[in-house]
This record gives C-alpha cells, sequence and structure tokens, in this order.
C-alpha cells in the first residue's frame, strides 16, 4: 500500500521544477544568441540555488551558511545586493529570514532568471531584482545592509572604478549604523595593495569581522557603517 500522503503544495513545488528549469533554459538561449557581452561561467549562472535545482559556479545555500546571514540578518532588514548576477543570495537570504531584498546586475538575464526563481519561491513580494548598473543606481540612503560580493570590480570589465569610489557607493545606500557584507575576489587575497586600501575607509566604516571563505581563497569583510 503506497503510504504517501498527497499534499497539494508540496507536490506543485516538485512538479513545477521542470517547467521552471525550460523557462532558465530558454532565457539563457536568448542569452547567448542576443547578448554580446561577457559570460561568466561558460553562459551558465555564476550562481546555483539548490533548493530549485539551478546550475551554476557557486552554490548559494553554501555562501549563506558561510557569510553567516542567519545570524547577521534579521526579517526586519533591508537588503541590498549589488552586481547580484541573478540575485540569489538576495531572495534565499529574504527566503531564509523574510527580510526586504533589492538586486541589480548589469546583465538582464541573470535578473530575468532570478525573477522566476523569486516567483517560485513565492518572495516576489519582498524581493526586486533590476537590471541596472552599479554606477546608474540611484538608491537612497535608507538600506540596514550592503553585500558586495566579488564585484567591487568585475571580468567583464563593466564596473572599474578605484576602491574608494566603490566604498563611498556603498556607504551612500546605507543608513547610519548599516552593515556592508564585502567579499574579497581571490586575486586580492594576498595583495599588499588591497589590504593598505581596505585601511583607509575608517572615515566611512569600522571593520567589525573578517573570515575567509570559498574554501579560504576569498575573504569576507563585516564593515559598520559610522553613526
Ligand atoms: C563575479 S560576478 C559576482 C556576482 C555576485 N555578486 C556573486 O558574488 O555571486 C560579477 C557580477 O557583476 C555584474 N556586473 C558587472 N558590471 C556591472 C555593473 N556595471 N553594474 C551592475 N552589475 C555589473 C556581472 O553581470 C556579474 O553578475
Amino acid at each position: 500500500m503506497n503510504h504517501h500522503v498527497t499534499h497539494e503544495e508540496s507536490d506543485w513545488f516538485v512538479h513545477g521544477l521542470p517547467a521552471l528549469h525550460r523557462r532558465i533554459q530558454s532565457i539563457l538561449q536568448r542569452q547567448r544568441s542576443e547578448y554580446g557581452d561577457y559570460y561568466y561561467f561558460y553562459g551558465q549562472p555564476y550562481q546555483a540555488l539548490g533548493i530549485l535545482g539551478v546550475y551554476g559556479e557557486r552554490s548559494t545555500e553554501e555562501r549563506f551558511d558561510t557569510y553567516r546571514l542567519a545570524k547577521l540578518i534579521k526579517s526586519e532588514d533591508r537588503v541590498l545586493d549589488i552586481g547580484c548576477n541573478c540575485g540569489f543570495v538576495a531572495l534565499y537570504t529574504s527566503y531564509r529570514t523574510g527580510c526586504y531584498a533589492e538586486g541589480i546586475d548589469i546583465n538582464p538575464y541573470m535578473i530575468e532568471i532570478g525573477d522566476q526563481c523569486s516567483d517560485y519561491l513565492r518572495v516576489s513580494d519582498r524581493v526586486k531584482l533590476s537590471a541596472t548598473r552599479i554606477q546608474d543606481f540611484a538608491g537612497q540612503a535608507d538600506f540596514t545592509v550592503v553585500f558586495s560580493f566579488a564585484t567591487h570590480w568585475t571580468d567583464d570589465e563593466n564596473y572599474r572604478v578605484p576602491l574608494r569610489e566603490h566604498f563611498e557607493r556603498c556607504a551612500s545606500y546605507l543608513a547610519p549604523g548599516g552593515l556592508l557584507i564585502f567579499e574579497t575576489h581571490a586575486a586580492d587575497v594576498g595583495n599588499a595593495q588591497f589590504y593598505d586600501a581596505i585601511n583607509t575607509f575608517s572615515d566611512m566604516f569600522s571593520v567589525e569581522d573578517k573570515w575567509d571563505t570559498d574554501k579560504g581563497t576569498r575573504h569576507l569583510y563585516l564593515f559598520r557603517r559610522n553613526k
């Protein structure tokens, strides 16, 4: 006898996944034929999202854990993720904590994928993703948390500004006392110039904590915005 109890909600979640994956494949197909820009990870998303079986280079769930986001983010937070790729870290953080999250990325195809996943996880009422350049984003200083993950300069060369300018931009989006969660690139690790620069931002931020991520190949910093 089959003791499986049909539960409409969980069955829907599983049965809808193939159609979600087809929609994602069609977005990636359009990206390949229409988008002349640089591709991360062979044209696949840079970010993976295990809960929906979405393939990508870096696991969102693993990052959520190693960045300690369950502890750092509260339901009342307003999070801004700049250069968010598919916005998976932002939307998964909202899914797990109940926070409001906004994400911006220059790549409209990654944003479309993020929107599909945000709808699927039913967090789209509190997650807003936009295809916008960081340079053009006119955010107010009303976010309590900013994520800057591997995005203070980009391999596609669509964002190359002095590190100080990047930190000033992040500070401008943060309410006083807000938190900048900043992940380096692997290339920054061991780079004396990078460490020297990081130490000159005390007019904007104090470093609250720092640890290594991505199997020790990157640093993660918590910068607290001065009041
Ligand atoms: C290395 S990926 C990091 C993505 C994400 N922050 C993460 O860590 O998973 C860099 C991202 O920056 C985006 N990007 C590049 N230049 C940008 C710009 N000027 N404005 C907004 N996003 C940009 C790319 O499309 C890409 O998704």
